[in-house]
This record gives structure tokens, C-alpha cells and sequence, in this order.
């Protein structure tokens, strides 16, 4: 039977934990290495080694039961890179990963660069601007809804329909997101070859379709898989990002003396501040934790920012310390669903810090708003000024 799992009355759901959730993490890992929530009735994960370990653990915790806490989220199942397990999870995400390898991503970090430090420029010595509002966002929305090659009312609804998504997989429904996705999904279902950008993504995923690689099914799939994850979470992202570079004006200086350091400020801004705060996972056997048994049928919630936070893992967790090892942080997860995009989120984090070291800005933080969004942390306003 093993040990029986702590029950942990935490409620991470309420305005004040989505907010600030550290303190209750550090409750939930203190309890023990899996804990039973009750609102909702869960199992969770909150420590590195145990959501490492069953991110890891595919076969056992699966995502094809959905990856949230509701209905509207899980519902669409089937066709879905996050939610799928085995070989067609693997098509799928062979798939959605073929425009976002490291070689490919390359051609465009010139380009990349060039917008983002015209922007930075452009911000400059004008006071006070909201950097999410007007500097986090501007790639995703500039370049990357492009890239994509949805028709135009797709592009314009991403950022919505990307934190309806977001916030649809926690345990309570605002019945606006749940409309939100409910037009995403049917506009999704209208996209044909002749309606997405010649050259894009999304125009590749059909190719592949044409020529037999593919079901158009599954290239609907894959094309849905750019929509919802791909903007929202870089955003949130550079955000914390520059915040955390904004309040230690030390490892500033130490990154413009040393932009060598770029890359691993960019993993440790990703570990400290981790954007996606959940998903989770179906046990399809009884599935072990140390000394505890999570039961067969059970829902796990594997919480990778509070893993990130682990101080059985990473010395002094909560600082924020460009020179740390960061390299196994699991903001992206780990195992075979880990991120599917990272390579472009870590590009588009880089080119960013570029342009303000090459612009020798000193940044200032000003006023700052947290939002509350079930599945993603981050900034609702970060009032920045670059002199
Ligand atoms: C900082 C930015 C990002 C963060 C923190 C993030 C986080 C994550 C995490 C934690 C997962 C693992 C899901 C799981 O364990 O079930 C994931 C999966 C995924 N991400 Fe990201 N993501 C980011 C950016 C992006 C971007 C830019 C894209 C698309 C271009 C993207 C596309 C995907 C896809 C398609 C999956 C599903 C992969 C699979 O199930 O095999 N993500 N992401």
C-alpha cells in the first residue's frame, strides 16, 4: 500500500496564489513528494525529481485523457500533439516540430533581430512605456502570427484565443473563454490549403497532407498546435524576464560587460519565473512516488514551476542568477512532450536581451501587475524604462 499521500489544504487556484503561488509551492513540496489537493481532487507533483521523473514516465501518466482539469479543454481529443500518446503522438509532433528546429529557426534570427532592436530603439530614451503592452509581444505578433500563415481574422484572435485556452484547463469555466475556444476550434475547422499563406507553416503542414505524409486530419492537428501555444507563453516569457534584469542592475552589467551569458540568462529567466504553472496527466496503472502509490484511474497535476523552485534541486531557488547551471530546468518540460517550441521561444528571448545590450540601456521597473490565469504566469503590466 506504501505510505498514504498527505491531503495539503492549498487552494492553488485562488486570485492570491495564481498571483504569487511561491509560498504555497513551497507548502506543497514540504508536504511530502505527491500530495492530494481537494480543490481540485488531484494528486499532485510539486517536487524536481517526482514531475521529472513522470514527465519522463509516458506510458505510465498518459495525455491522451486531456492535460487540464475540465471538459472544455480536454474535449477535443484524438487529434492533438499535447493530448496524445504513442505513435500518434509522434507523428503528430514530428509534424509540428519540422519548421521549429534549431537549423531552420537560424534563417531567421537575422530577420528577427533587426525588428526586435528597431523596436528597442524606438523605446529608448522615451520614458515610460508598458513593456507588455508594447516590447514583449511585438515579435510574436509582428513576425511570429506570420510565420504561422493563418488568414487574417486567425491571426488577429491568437492572443485571445491563446489565454481563453490557457485558462480553460483549470478546474473553473469562465463561460467567455469557453466561447473564445469554441471559435477557435470552428475556425481552425475552416482553414484549407487555399486560405493559409503560400510559404508558411501552416502551408507545409497541408504539402505534407497533399502528398499522402499526413492526414489532412493531422495536419489540421498540427496547425491548431501553433495557435494556442506559441504567443501567450513567449510573452509571459520576456516579461519576467525583464523584470528579473531590471531588479538585479548587477547581473545587468554583468551581461552587457559579458553577452556570452545571453543563452544562460535566458534558461535561468525560464526557470526562475516558469510561464506554464500545470498540466496534467492520467495514471494508467498504480504509479509509484518514492514510498507512495498514486492509484490507477487517478488525475495527476505535475507542477513545473514549483519544481523550478525545488531547493532539493537548485541552491537558493527563489534568486534569479544568470550564472546558475539552469540547463535541466523543466519550464519546457522534459520527456517526449516536452516543448515543441522552445527553440523558437529561446530565440526570440535571446535577440530581445541582444538588442538591449547593444543598445547599453539601463533598464528601470516601475509599476507591475500580475494576471491570473489558471494555466499561465506572468504580467498583465510591467511599466519599464530603457535610458
Ligand atoms: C517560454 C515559452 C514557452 C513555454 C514556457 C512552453 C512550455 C511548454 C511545456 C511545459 C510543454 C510541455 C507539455 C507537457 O508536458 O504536456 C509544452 C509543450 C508544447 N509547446 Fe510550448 N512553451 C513555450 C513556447 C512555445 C512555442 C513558441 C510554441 C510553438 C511555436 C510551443 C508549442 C508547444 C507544443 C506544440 C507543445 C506540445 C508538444 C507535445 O505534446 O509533444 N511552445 N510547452
Amino acid at each position: 500500500m506504501g505510505t498514504p499521500v498527505p491531503e495539503v489544504d492549498i487552494d492553488l487556484f485562488a486570485a492570491a496564489s495564481l498571483r504569487d503561488p511561491f509560498a504555497d509551492y513551497a507548502r506543497l513540496r514540504d508536504a511530502g513528494p505527491v500530495v492530494r489537493l481537494a480543490r481540485p481532487e488531484v494528486y499532485a507533483l510539486g517536487r524536481f525529481a517526482p514531475v521529472q521523473a513522470a514527465l519522463r514516465a509516458a506510458d505510465a501518466l498518459i495525455s491522451g485523457e486531456g492535460v487540464g482539469f475540465s471538459a472544455a479543454f480536454n474535449a477535443p481529443k484524438g487529434m492533438n500533439v499535447l493530448q496524445s500518446d504513442g505513435d500518434l503522438h509522434q507523428r503528430l509532433r514530428a509534424a509540428v516540430t519540422k519548421p521549429l528546429t534549431p537549423a531552420r529557426l537560424s534563417k531567421a534570427r537575422a530577420d528577427f533581430k533587426e525588428m526586435v532592436a528597431t523596436r528597442v530603439k524606438a523605446l529608448a530614451g522615451q520614458g515610460w512605456f508598458d513593456a507588455m503592452r508594447d516590447l514583449a509581444p511585438f515579435l510574436p505578433v509582428q513576425a511570429i502570427s506570420h510565420l504561422v500563415g493563418l488568414p487574417e481574422v486567425g491571426r488577429d484572435r491568437m492572443l485571445e484565443w491563446a489565454a481563453a485556452a490557457f485558462n480553460a484547463i483549470g478546474p473553473m469555466q469562465d463561460p467567455a473563454d469557453v466561447g473564445s475556444l469554441r471559435d477557435a476550434f470552428a475556425f481552425l475547422s475552416t482553414l484549407s490549403p487555399d486560405k493559409v499563406a503560400d510559404g508558411s507553416w501552416a502551408a507545409e503542414l497541408f504539402g505534407a497532407a497533399e502528398s499522402g505524409r499526413l492526414t489532412m486530419q493531422e495536419a489540421m492537428a498540427a496547425i491548431s498546435a501553433y495557435v494556442i501555444p506559441s504567443l501567450d507563453t513567449t510573452i509571459l516569457a520576456k516579461g519576467h524576464l525583464l523584470a528579473n534584469l531590471a531588479r538585479h542592475p548587477e547581473q545587468w552589467a554583468m551581461l552587457r560587460e559579458n553577452p556570452k551569458l545571453i543563452p544562460a540568462a535566458v534558461l535561468e529567466g525560464v526557470r526562475h519565473s516558469s510561464v506554464l504553472r500545470w498540466f496534467s496527466r492520467v495514471a494508467v496503472a498504480d504509479y509509484a512516488v518514492e514510498d507512495m502509490v498514486i492509484p490507477q484511474g487517478a488525475r495527476v497535476m505535475l507542477l513545473y514551476g514549483c519544481a523550478n523552485r525545488d531547493e532539493r534541486r537548485y541552491a537558493d531557488p527563489d534568486s534569479f542568477d544568470i550564472t546558475r547551471d539552469s540547463r535541466d530546468h523543466l519550464a519546457w518540460g522534459t520527456g517526449p512532450h516536452m516543448c515543441a517550441g522552445m527553440n523558437l521561444a529561446r530565440l526570440e528571448m535571446e535577440v530581445l536581451v541582444e538588442a538591449l545590450v547593444e543598445q547599453g540601456v539601463t533598464l528601470t521597473l516601475g509599476e507591475s501587475e500580475m494576471g491570473s490565469n489558471a494555466g499561465l504566469y506572468g504580467h498583465t503590466s510591467l511599466m519599464l524604462r530603457l535610458d
